[in-house]
């Protein structure tokens, strides 16, 4: 008679085994630890798969027992690993969530919008003036004749303007080419391309030889008026002049003219204008130079002046922002900083 040599399983080795089991779950900290902890402790040679399998060599009367002894530590063991499993999850998700968390409250990178030139708003402004009072908008070379920046416009040539000093003379030596001083070539030009009658205003750029500092720019912008028709007089440049102040500076504004002496215009004028907002109080202040076209300027052009009058006007463009804003440095209006510009955004004064 065979007699089974297999004693029962040790109650103390199974709780030993599942304590192991339970310890290792428990420390498991991420779920690839979990799976290794699952393959250590249920797997076909861990120490609870190898008890189990003893339970075939126990004899009859200790199996049921052995079993069920078996199936509660096998129990428990599963039901930690499900329980870890859950924790894990969480815990992983938390950490995840908390990763890619957005704080809807932190300062969003915004792009800032540019701006225009407040020049170029100030150029707009005044071409719409003339603009709506039916004249043309023209434009002239900035690398212009000798013969069109001074001659055609009556400037002698030992006038002071055309010496080095003022003026920018371009190589080749002979060529007679200069950087342009003044818009008022454009005057003569367009009498040329289009005859009498004519109304336009010509914007610009022109050059001289100035150094830089808070009202002097080297290269700076005007706007040049010119006016050609039958019977024009003073009174229609002083009518022209006082509606473009109120249009630039309010109903209050107005102008007044001081005899000067140009040699394109005779007569000719400085013009002041009455700014009642200015910057500091209301007060006259120097605008441009304006007068009747000299009857030499219109036969340059070709124009008989005993059939055609004309009156003409130049105003300098920074000259006209920096009173009408009260800025105290031109040099700001070159540096390129938007937030200069910025001042004035995208439409303007
Ligand atoms: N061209 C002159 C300057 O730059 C300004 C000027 C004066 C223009 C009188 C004119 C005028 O048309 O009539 O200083």
């Amino acid at each position: 008679m065979t007699v089974s040599n297999a004693t029962a399983l040790d109650e103390a080795t199974v709780e030993s085994a599942v304590a192991d089991a339970l310890a290792a779950i428990d420390a498991a900290a991420t779920g690839a630890e979990l799976k290794a902890a699952r393959i250590a402790h249920t797997g076909e040679s861990s120490p609870l798969a190898r008890l189990n399998a003893r339970i075939r060599e126990l004899a009859p009367a200790d199996k049921p027992a052995a079993g069920k002894l078996m199936g509660a530590a096998r129990g428990r063991v599963t039901a930690a690993l499900a329980a870890r499993e859950t924790e894990l999850e969480r815990t992983e998700q938390a950490a995840r969530l908390e990763a890619e968390r957005v704080d809807v409250t932190a300062a969003a990178v915004r792009r800032l919008p540019g701006a225009r030139h407040p020049l170029t708003l100030v150029r707009e402004q005044v071409e719409d003036v003339f603009v709506a009072m039916g004249w043309e908008i023209v434009e002239g070379p900035e690398l212009e004749h000798e013969w069109f920046n001074f001659d055609a416009l009556n400037i002698d040539p030992d006038h002071p303007a055309r010496s080095p000093q003022d003026t920018l003379f371009v190589e080749p030596e002979g060529a007679h080419l200069v950087l342009r001083t003044q818009t008022s070539p454009v005057q003569v030009r367009s009498l040329l391309e289009r005859g009498a009658p004519l109304y336009v205003l010509g914007p610009g750029r022109v050059y001289r030889t100035d150094e830089i500092d808070a009202t002097h720019l080297p290269v700076f912008n005007q706007f040049e008026g010119l006016a050609v028709d039958r019977g024009l007089t003073m009174a229609n440049l002083r009518g022209t002049l006082e509606h473009l102040a109120r249009l630039l500076f309010g109903d209050a504004a107005r102008i007044r003219l001081r005899p000067n002496f140009f040699p394109f215009t005779e007569p000719s004028a400085e013009m002041d204008v009455w700014h009642p907002t200015a910057k500091g109080g209301a007060r006259w202040i120097e605008w441009g130079g304006c007068g009747m076209v000299h009857p030499n300027v219109l036969r340059a052009a070709g124009v008989d002046p005993d059939e055609f009058q004309g009156f003409a006007f130049g105003l300098g463009i920074e000259r006209t922002l920096q009173f009408a804003e009260g800025l105290t440095d031109m040099r700001d209006m070159i540096e390129g900083d938007v937030r200069f510009a910025r001042q004035w955004g995208l439409t303007g004064r």
